[in-house]
């Protein structure tokens, strides 16, 4: 190799490290902001700001007259007025900041995702499809600001509704979970890992296992918006009763799927039992291969985000249990994910040497992974 292709190899391996920092930075960001956009709901605030301004919103009221401004816009929501009147202004500012902490979070990792994108263009460490890779990334990040405020509208103006409406918010934090399950796999993608092709059962076996954990996840944020994880609190049985008497509710017969709170707090403990069951299924099948260590990981984690669901619901729901709940749920998808790459492969043609691309840039291997 002569010192030019040497010195292309080297680009490629600074950038691939870097940008790899900048996805485990943009993860741990994204992460946060589940937690603080959890918190903003189980603390009510969701509602508290009643416009949308990615731009100026970025400076809180500064002045006594200020916060009085925003405070009366709060005064007109149906929320304020069937839930919350006579509210203090220091107790709106408790809720304000929740929201406004959560707005300012994701203008900051907006900065963040776009900055890292400039800089790794302007150093042309990006082969075309990482590029391309980076850009979709940004455009969900910035799908997901627009969709926070389709989801916070829900609750302002000509409306009876004291809470988001909880499609909007399953949609608001599927696409969260989408964003840093993307962000994981890039990151996963430009690692150091071997990926072993594995029989093509195990693959679509794992692919199964993330698919059921993101459909439990969005059923999750169901059963949260439509506070169902308050209404039935007994375990095993709810009310009593091993199948609850209004699993279809006649007011909205078959969307009672979705919107009844009997039904969505049924199904999210039938789904939890069928991923319990079939996770460690998966663990027995692939015992001492090389799924194994992935498998057992996911299993665990399941296991316990399980037992955490029970707590927080016989405990009624409280911030802390709830929202340990919804973060561990997270890494329940993130080692789903994890297992699904290392089962992603489907041939060991990939090398070394083919993925230093040639021009010295960031490019993606095509399915097993070395560097
Ligand atoms: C594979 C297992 C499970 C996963 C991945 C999971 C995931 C989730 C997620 C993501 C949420 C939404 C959190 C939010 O948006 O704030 C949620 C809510 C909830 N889950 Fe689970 N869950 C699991 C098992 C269970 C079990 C076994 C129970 C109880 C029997 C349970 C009870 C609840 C309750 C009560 C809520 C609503 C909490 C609230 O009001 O904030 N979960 N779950």
């Amino acid at each position: 190799m002569d010192g030019f292709e040497q010195a292309r190899m080297g680009r490629a391996a600074a950038g691939r490290v870097t940008l790899r920092a900048w996805l485990a930075l943009l993860a741990v960001m994204v992460y946060a902001m589940v937690l603080v956009g959890g918190a903003t709901r189980l603390t009510d605030s969701g509602l508290s700001i009643t416009e949308w301004a990615p731009i100026s919103g970025a400076l809180p009221p500064l002045s006594e007259a200020a916060w009085h401004v925003e405070f009366e816009k709060y005064r007109q929501t149906a929320e304020y007025q069937l839930q919350n009147r006579g509210m203090t202004l220091a107790e709106f500012q408790y809720i304000f900041w929740w929201e406004w902490g959560h707005r300012q979070l994701g203008r900051f990792i907006g900065l963040i995702a776009v900055a890292g994108l400039a800089w790794f263009a302007i150093r042309k460490w990006l082969d075309r499809r990482w590029t391309l890779r980076l850009v979709v990334l940004i455009f969900l990040g910035g799908l997901q600001g627009a969709i926070g405020w389709w989801m916070v509208s829900s609750g302002i103006g000509e409306t009876t509704r004291i809470d988001v409406a909880p499609y909007r918010l399953a949609t608001h934090f599927s696409l969260a979970l989408l964003i840093i399950g993307v962000i994981a796999w890039y990151w996963m993608d430009l690692g150091h890992k071997r990926r072993e092709p594995v029989p093509a059962w195990q693959r679509w076996s794992a692919y199964g296992l993330v698919a059921l954990v993101s459909l439990q996840m969005a059923g999750g944020a169901l059963v949260a918006g439509l506070d169902a994880g308050r209404t039935y609190v007994d375990w095993p049985r709810m009310a009593g009763e091993w199948v609850p008497q209004y699993y279809i509710d006649p007011l909205l017969g078959v969307r009672s799927l979705f919107e009844g709170r009997a039904a969505t707090q049924f199904n999210h403990r039938i789904g939890a039992y069928l991923i319990w069951i079939l996770s460690y299924v998966f663990v027995w099948k692939v015992r001492g291969r090389a799924l194994g260590g992935p498998a057992m990981l996911l299993a665990g984690l399941v296991t316990a985000q399980a037992v955490w669901g029970i707590m927080t619901l016989i405990h009624v729901a409280p911030l802390g249990l709830a929202l340990v709940h919804q973060g561990l749920g997270v890494l329940v998808l993130l080692a789903a994910l994890r297992l699904a790459w290392r089962a992603s492969a489907q041939s060991s043609a990939s090398s070394l040497a083919s993925e230093a691309s040639t021009s010295g840039r960031v490019s993606a291997p095509a399915s097993t992974n070395t560097t």
